[in-house]
């Protein structure tokens, strides 16, 4: 399974000050460093996208499909994105409505007053009442 990081710890990352520059590009995380003086696109533009999502920037500079096969090459995991409800917060567990009429369909009303259904008078027309 690929390696997940938070988005605070890719924030850090913004390849000034002697740190690593990582992108998201579409959920997932790149390292960036090595490839900074090699982008064609400048090393500036990089850098200004360091720590953060550049998802839009990389699909509006219209990047080539070798671009996007060169990602790969980067790629170091990819950003938590669910957040899990701690093990101890206390679940409540309530009837669902289907639960409630299933309970109330298996334990019948008394029948004194039901009639059996009656058959159409012939017309093809079946009273639902
Ligand atoms: C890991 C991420 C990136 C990779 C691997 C990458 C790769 C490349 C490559 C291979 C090119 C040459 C043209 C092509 O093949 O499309 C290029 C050009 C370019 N890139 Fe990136 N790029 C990345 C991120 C970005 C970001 C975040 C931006 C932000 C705007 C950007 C802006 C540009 C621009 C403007 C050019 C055009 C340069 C020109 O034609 O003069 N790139 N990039």
């Amino acid at each position: 399974m690929s390696q997940l990081y938070e988005l605070s710890e890719v924030a850090e990352q913004t390849g000034k000050k002697g740190k690593p520059c990582w992108i998201i590009i579409k959920g997932n995380v790149y390292d960036v460093t090595k490839f900074l003086s090699e982008h064609p696109g400048g090393e500036d533009l990089l850098l200004e996208y360091g720590g953060k999502d550049a998802s839009k920037a990389f699909r509006q500079a219209g990047h080539s499909s070798d671009a996007e096969k060169e990602l790969k090459n980067f790629k170091i995991g990819e950003l938590r994105t669910t957040t899990t409800t701690p093990a101890t917060a206390p679940i409540q567990v309530q009837p669902t409505l289907d639960q409630d009429r299933q309970q109330r369909v298996s334990s019948p009303a008394p029948t004194d007053d039901a009639q059996p259904m009656k058959k159409s008078s012939g017309s093809g027309f079946l009273c639902c009442c």
